[in-house]
């Protein structure tokens, strides 16, 4: 499967269901819970789930309303450690195994995120 059939077979639904599950175990995470902004958890999952979407053949939303992701600078005034990423991981993880979405599907996902999440790392623990 091609990155860009994606949307084609998960859809909206796969993508919201998706990041409501990982967003759900943030609040009371100990390492992510205090980096993301708890007044606004929920645009924070639109960012998200928009930038999935568009990244893997939707509407290209998240670049409509945010520009270029850009998202080793974003992401740099948070402290992501190794610990960090293994734990955003780990919530993605469980998120995926709630969703159960097509086993090509989470394959795709999986190594999207293992590889992304990796480059966000901006220092040692
Ligand atoms: C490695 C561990 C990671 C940590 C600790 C982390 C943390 C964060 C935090 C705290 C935010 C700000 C929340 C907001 O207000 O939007 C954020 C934003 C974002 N993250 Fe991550 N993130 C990680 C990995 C990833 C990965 C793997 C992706 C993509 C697959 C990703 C994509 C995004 C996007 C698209 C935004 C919104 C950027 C914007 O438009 O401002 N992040 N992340």
């Amino acid at each position: 499967m091609d990155d860009h059939e994606l949307y084609a077979l998960i859809g909206e639904d796969g993508f919201t269901r998706l990041i409501q599950a990982f967003y759900r175990q943030v609040p009371s995470d100990d390492i992510l819970g205090p980096m993301y902004p708890s007044e606004d958890l929920a645009g924070a999952e639109q960012r998200l789930r928009d930038f999935l979407i568009g990244r893997f053949g939707g509407p290209p939303r998240y670049i409509e309303q945010r520009g270029h992701p850009r998202l080793r600078m974003r992401h740099a005034p948070f402290p992501i450690d190794p610990a960090a990423r293994d734990r955003w991981l780990a919530l993605m993880g469980r998120a995926l195994e709630d969703t159960q979405l097509p086993p090509d599907a989470d394959a795709m996902l999986r190594d999207f995120f293992v590889g992304v999440a990796t480059m966000m790392i901006n220092r040692q623990g």
